[in-house]
């Protein structure tokens, strides 16, 4: 039994800061940011939001287009890096509860920026086995609560919001719609490339002695950019090649939205228009996990897509991780 994405939904908190806006708690400028990464606002989640606060609207979303009950649900898989608890309980549970998916398993996916590609070939696999009927794919994050707001190498990259989507059979085999292949890797020899160093059972917090800088998001930039752009051009020559097909075929590829210019290196070196690539990291910025089903719902909400049309989600992110999805939508 095949497996195709249903329907998608997204939800972003309505607070939205823009450059000028961080510019006055870091030394840095509207101009800087937008050159160097194509972001011009993030959305930021307020005080009492958790990462399980933004995937239920979207989750709610994502079933009422589905016209599905959330009774109906087998699975609920939520990708984050931002999870509302440190390893337990899952933000998965959080969410299942949420939405009243009272006959659902229930797990998080951790592959960072790669998640939601990782998440979604997890439910494919499922729904192809015959374990599962429809399965609940979130990406959500709250990256403004594991920022050092001092830090301008990382605080103007990353925004927080939510994505999801229900992957059901294809019950029909004349049905244009399919996730058709993935690709999934790992590099874990470059972890601490952008890593959380502390929090964890590697180096436990410490009241008192953990500096606080240990316990936000720290990147290698450079790093990061080298390996990234190298992620994309590897992963889209692949699926296409061994998909049979040219990059003309596809409709769109939906890339991890980290930045503009990584995408604009790997387009150029893989001999792509970057208009073929679909962007919109200027209003969300770096959402991770949630930055490519928070595009595809853009997408789905501007009508770019129809049934069958093929799409290239691409991944990259912490770990290192990397990866992508063939879709024909
Ligand atoms: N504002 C102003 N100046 C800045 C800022 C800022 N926000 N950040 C860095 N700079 C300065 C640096 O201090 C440096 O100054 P110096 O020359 O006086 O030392 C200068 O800008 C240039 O720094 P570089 O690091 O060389 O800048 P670069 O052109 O490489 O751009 C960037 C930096 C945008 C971070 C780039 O390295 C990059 O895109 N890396 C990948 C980041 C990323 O996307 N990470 C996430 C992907 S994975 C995931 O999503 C989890």
């Amino acid at each position: 039994m095949e497996a195709f994405i249903q329907s998608v939904g997204a939800y972003a908190p309505p607070r939205r800061m823009s450059n000028n806006e961080l510019a006055q708690l870091v030394d840095t400028s509207d101009e800087w940011i937008y050159s160097h990464t194509g972001i011009s606002f993030r959305h930021i989640a307020d005080e009492s939001e958790a990462a399980s606060d933004l995937a239920i609207p979207a989750a709610r979303k994502a079933l009422e287009a589905a016209g599905l009950a959330a009774s109906e649900l087998d699975l609920v898989i939520v990708a984050t890096s931002t999870p509302d608890y440190v390893g337990l309980p899952s933000t998965a549970c959080v969410v299942q509860d949420g939405i009243g998916a009272t006959k659902a398993g229930a797990m998080d996916v951790m592959a960072v920026c790669t998640g939601f590609v990782y998440a979604l070939e997890t439910a494919r696999a499922f729904v192809r086995s015959g374990s599962a009927r429809h399965v609940l794919v979130a990406g959500t994050e709250v990256y403004s609560k594991i920022m050092n707001w001092s830090d301008r190498n990382t605080c103007v990259l990353f925004g927080d919001g939510a994505g999801a989507v229900i992957v059901s059979p294809v019950h029909d085999d004349a049905a244009p719609s399919r996730i058709l292949d993935s690709i999934l890797r790992s590099d874990g020899n470059g972890a601490t490339a952008l890593m959380r160093p502390c929090g964890g059972t590697r180096s436990a917090y410490v009241p008192g002695q953990t500096p606080e800088s240990e316990l936000a998001l720290q990147m290698d930039g450079r790093r990061v950019y080298i390996f990234a752009v190298r992620a994309v051009v590897d992963t889209i020559t692949e699926i296409l090649e061994r998909n049979n097909l040219r990059f003309e075929d596809v409709r769109y590829f939906v890339p991890h939205q980290a930045n503009r210019r990584i995408i604009e290196a790997a387009a150029k070196r893989v001999g792509i228009p970057i208009d073929r690539f679909y962007l919109n990291m200027h209003e969300y910025a770096n959402t991770s996990a949630a930055s490519i089903p928070l595009a595809l719902d853009e997408m789905n909400t501007k009508e770019l897509l129809e049934r069958g049309d093929l799409i290239v989600t691409i991944g990259f992110g912490a770990g290192l991780t990397y990866g992508a999805n063939l879709v024909a939508w």
